[in-house]
């Protein structure tokens, strides 16, 4: 899973650039690093970076000048600058400019370091390809040649090229992240950026001056001037996942934006004309939250126009037996297993599985299952005890990791089992990952610090377990 991702840092301050890079590459970035403007410039045009961060003041070329003329040659290369306080304006021009964000000096790396992870995410949704079809061998595929699947590829060739907004709608882990990126690089924005929201990991007091932008002194704390979602967005895309957890305040200003194709920053009089196409997404039932008065009506109808509904897993289960081939694809060369192989009774039998959690819960199940037998080629009995340990997980909680570790050891001793080390690693990051994101309310921060371990770890860790914290309150 661990990509090194990679970063130009362009300062010219040695001693800053040093302390600068020696903690990214800490976090597992790999870094270049460039003293002037001009030549930072170029080297950001020659070689392909995740992120670019940028010092403001630089010799050569200014910091403002760098993301004008970069962000023309790349519109999807995320710019950071680093700006000193007198110069915010600036910083705030940047951003309209095409910066991804900008950073105040003095700053706490831990501000930096949320704000790379970000960039680089961002960088990741726009640049990584979404292939389509029966069998893919790249990462980031859409998998599945089913009836449902054919009319899902039909429906994004439909709606790619148009210039409306769409609402992908299904089940937890369908896919629907996945698709709203396929329409993306299948529009003819695709060399313009794509700007995701999760509206529900954001707290709801933060989401409208996230998406929309605040004036200075529009609230409290609101010390300057910032430029929103919506904005930056502005000829590009616009995902907005997890539409069904908006308020109902930011809804009506959302259909308005929708409606009216302007924004007015928080605290703002004048009007901003916005040009981003919205792709909207959610997993919640939103005629029943239109029913218990938690959705809007007017904004239902208003995205109601053009939907993508993702199957279940389940209602495409013919799918199932090249989505398995596929991930023990991917996860064999995680694994360093080489051409992986399961029996067709073990495939069967993940084939009759009801997979509540969809896609990602077949994933974790496919991972765990590769882990537990190794070399050897997947039994209905690996897959049984899986499948079985995951539904226990599901129901209660992994009760005792000691019994765990006991039951794998004689099984080792046996000859029945190997790798029993990497699985019961495996369960044990499960549980400890878990509960830590649980703990922290979503805050991966947080949960990062508690566990000792950088956010670029914590993220994968999620990623690989298919924590969502985001919707870790099942209130539907
Ligand atoms: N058709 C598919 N083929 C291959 N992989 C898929 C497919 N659908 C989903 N996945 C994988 O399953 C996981 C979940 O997908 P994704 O995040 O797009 O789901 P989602 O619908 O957005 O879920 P949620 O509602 O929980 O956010 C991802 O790792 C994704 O790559
Ligand atoms: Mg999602």
């Amino acid at each position: 899973m661990s990509v090194k991702r990679t970063l130009l840092l362009i300062e010219d301050d040695a001693g800053a650039a040093d302390a600068l890079r020696r903690v990214l590459v800490n976090e597992g970035y790999t870094v270049s690093c460039e003293g002037r403007g001009d030549s930072g410039l170029g080297t950001a045009e020659t070689i392909n970076f995740d992120v670019v961060i940028s010092d403001l003041k630089l010799p050569g070329l200014d910091g403002l000048e760098l993301v004008k003329r970069l962000h023309q040659a790349k519109p999807r290369l995320p710019i950071i600058l680093m700006t000193a306080h007198g110069t915010t304006e600036t910083a705030i021009e940047a951003t309209k400019l095409g910066a991804y964000d900008y950073l105040l000096k003095p700053f706490e790396m831990e501000e930096l370091l949320d704000l790379v992870e970000k960039a680089v995410e961002s960088s990741r949704l726009m640049s990584e390809p979404v292939k389509m079809g029966e069998c893919v061998s790249a990462r980031n595929a859409i998998i599945g040649n089913s009836r449902l699947m054919q009319g899902i590829y039909k429906e994004i060739g439909r709606v790619a090229a148009k210039p409306i907004t769409v609402l992908i709608r299904g089940e937890t882990g369908t896919g629907k992240e996945l698709i709203a990126r396929a329409i993306y690089q299948h529009s003819d924005r695709s060399a313009a950026p794509f700007v995701a929201v999760n509206c529900a990991a954001i707290p709801e007091t933060l989401l409208e001056s996230e998406l929309f932008g605040h004036e200075r002194g529009a609230f409290t704390g609101a010390d300057m001037r910032r430029i929103g979602r919506f904005e930056q967005a502005s000829g590009g895309t616009l995902f907005l996942d997890e539409i069904g957890d908006m308020s109902l305040n930011t809804q009506a200003k959302l259909l308005r934006v929708l409606q009216e194709k302007y924004i007015h920053r928080l605290g703002g009089r004048e009007p901003i004309p916005i040009d981003a196409r919205v792709i909207a997404a959610t997993h919640r039932d939103l005629e029943k939250a239109l029913h218990d008065k938690q959705f809007r009506e007017d904004l239902y109808y208003r995205l109601n126009v053009a939907v993508i509904k993702t199957p279940a897993l389940r209602h495409r289960s013919e799918d199932i037996p090249n989505l398995v081939r596929y991930l023990m694809q991917i996860y064999g060369a995680d694994f360093d297993i080489e051409s992986p192989s399961i029996q067709p009774e073990a495939l069967q039998f993940l084939q009759n599985q009801p997979w509540p959690g969809n896609v990602r819960e077949l994933e974790n199940v496919v991972r765990q299952v590769l882990l537990l037998a190794g070399r050897y080629t997947i039994s209905i009995e690996h897959v049984r005890e899986v499948v079985a340990k995951v539904g226990e997980a599901v129901a209660g909680g992994n009760q005792s990791i000691a019994a765990g570790i006991g039951t794998y050891l004689s099984r080792a001793r046996r000859g029945e089992m190997e790798g029993v080390h990497a699985t019961v690693i495996e369960e044990v990051e499960r549980e400890l990952f878990g509960q830590a994101i649980e703990l922290a309310q979503g805050n991966q921060a947080k949960a990062a610090r508690w566990l000792g371990v950088s956010r670029i770890t914590m993220r994968e860790k999620l990623n690989h377990f298919g924590l969502h914290p985001g919707q870790s309150n099942p209130a539907d």
